[in-house]
């Protein structure tokens, strides 16, 4: 039979040996949202595709180019998330979260599916790290979103970002730009890629986030929608501006950045990195004002981010950032003999029960190839257990570090003795932190 041994084009495994990364970064993300009041929260995979074409809007590429959509057996048009806010949004107003305290506060982990062209950074199934912040207008909300998304990139070390902010206004100030635009872009019609011709008269901020390199060039002369805020609008974003200066946190308006979904309205900000190539932001979000009400559902200013724990994590491994080691197994037990290997599955099951982590042999190997496997897993210690150890109820506890024995007892002094060695290494790490601290 053939082998299948090729995963589908733009997609990605995590092997065992890599996945620990991933938790540290899901874990050291989920904690930070919750430091500043965000709450897990989860959606399916796939939603209406009314949900995208009406949040994220007709004329984006997403939907237009990127989105997986098929007709499930009800004959219904479905479409794997393209990203996690309509989600997200759908899942409020259908629990009517916005009925009870506001702002509500969600942070959520999921995986996106955008039929891209893969390449370094770009997916076609991704993962995200989001937030999303609903019924909050204040400017000082979107500094503060701004900062949660800031905190999680410091708290895991990452470096060379750089934060960089715009205001794409209201639908108010923004029909003056629109107008602009469209003369703009009129004069150099024919040059435009065709899906651009069509966005000419329907939505020509879209034109500038094309990824035609003819378009690209024609919209560098573009005018800027900073030039045309409202006064609220440019009020808010002074403000914006202003909670960024007191909380010492740098960035640069860069008036470039008109983000890819249609649903932003003032303030949208990227975190670029240094490290990454082509596709360098790492994080980008906004405030949606209008996405709640376009949905069906009242009025209520809202605003959120989401980082590609993909590209994270390439910014992480170029930075050589550290991450807490992978678990490792903690006492190898080598049985000789078939009792022994009976009383080393009864240790070993004791162990895991009060968390240590335990292996012995399953395979039938003779010590030899046992011992290099134990090497190879990384164990900390391993028991020899043989016919005169069960006899005389003691065996050599084998430190593989540094290859000093210690005899110990095989009834329950075992855990207490490797319970008191794990907790002797927990206090020396927390002794060697302290350490560097005060040296610092
Ligand atoms: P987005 O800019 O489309 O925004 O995606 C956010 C991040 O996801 C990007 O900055 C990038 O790091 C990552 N990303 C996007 N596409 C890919 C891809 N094909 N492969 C790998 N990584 C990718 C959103 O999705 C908005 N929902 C963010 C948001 C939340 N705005 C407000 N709330």
């Amino acid at each position: 039979m053939e082998l299948i041994t090729k995963a589908i084009r733009g997609t990605q495994d995590v092997l065992p040996e890599e996945s620990h990364k991933w938790q540290h970064i899901e874990q050291t993300a989920l904690a930070v949202a919750r430091d500043y009041g965000y709450r897990e929260l989860r959606t399916p995979v796939f939603e209406h595709t009314e949900l995208f074409m009406r949040g994220v809007g007709e004329t984006t590429d997403v939907v237009q180019k990127e989105m997986y959509t098929f007709k499930d057996k009800g004959d219904r048009s479905i479409t794997l998330r393209p990203e996690g806010t309509a989600g997200a949004a759908r899942c409020l107003l259908e629990h009517s979260l916005h009925n009870g305290a506001l702002p509500v506060k969600a942070a959520y982990i999921t995986s996106c599916y955008r039929y891209e062209k893969p390449q370094a950074g770009r997916l076609r199934e991704f993962h995200q790290f989001g937030a999303e912040c609903f019924g909050a207008a204040a400017p000082q909300a979107d500094a503060e979103i701004i900062a949660l998304a800031r905190t999680v990139l410091t708290t895991l070390g990452v470096t060379g970002v750089s934060l960089h902010i715009n205001s794409i206004g209201c639908p108010t100030c923004r029909a003056n730009y629109h107008k602009a635009l469209t003369d703009y872009f009129a004069a150099r019609q024919d040059e435009l890629c065709g899906t651009c011709q069509e966005r000419l008269g329907r939505n020509p901020m879209r034109i500038l986030d094309c990824k035609s390199p003819i378009c690209k060039e024609i919209a560098t002369g573009a005018p800027v929608m900073l030039d045309y805020l409202c006064d609220d609008c440019a009020a808010h974003f002074e403000e914006v501006r202003a909670c960024l200066d007191t909380a010492a946190i740098p960035y640069e308006v860069d008036t470039g950045i008109v983000r890819g979904l249609d649903y932003y309205t003032r303030t949208v900000f990227e975190f670029v990195s240094d490290a990454l190539g082509a596709q360098a932001v790492v994080c980008g979000g906004g405030r949606y004002d209008g996405l709640i009400e376009e949905l069906g559902g009242p009025h209520l200013p809202s605003l959120g981010f989401a980082i590609g724990l993909e590209r994270l994590l390439m910014v992480l491994e170029a930075k050589e950032a550290e991450f807490p080691e992978p678990p490792t197994c903690e006492v190898y037990f080598a049985p000789m003999g078939k009792e022994a290997v009976r009383a080393c599955f009864g240790m070993a099951t004791r162990l895991r029960e009060v968390g240590i982590a335990a292996e012995y042999d399953i395979a039938g190997r003779g010590l030899k190839a046992q011992m290099k496997y134990a090497d190879k897993l990384g164990a900390r210690y391993t028991l020899v257990v043989g016919d005169n150890e069960l006899a005389t109820g003691k065996a050599q506890l084998k430190d593989m570090t540094t290859g000093e024995t210690q005899e110990v007892g095989l009834d329950d002094s075992l855990y207490t003795t490797l319970y008191n060695k794990a907790l002797d290494r927990q206090l020396a790490g927390m002794a060697d932190l302290l350490g560097g601290m005060e040296e610092e």
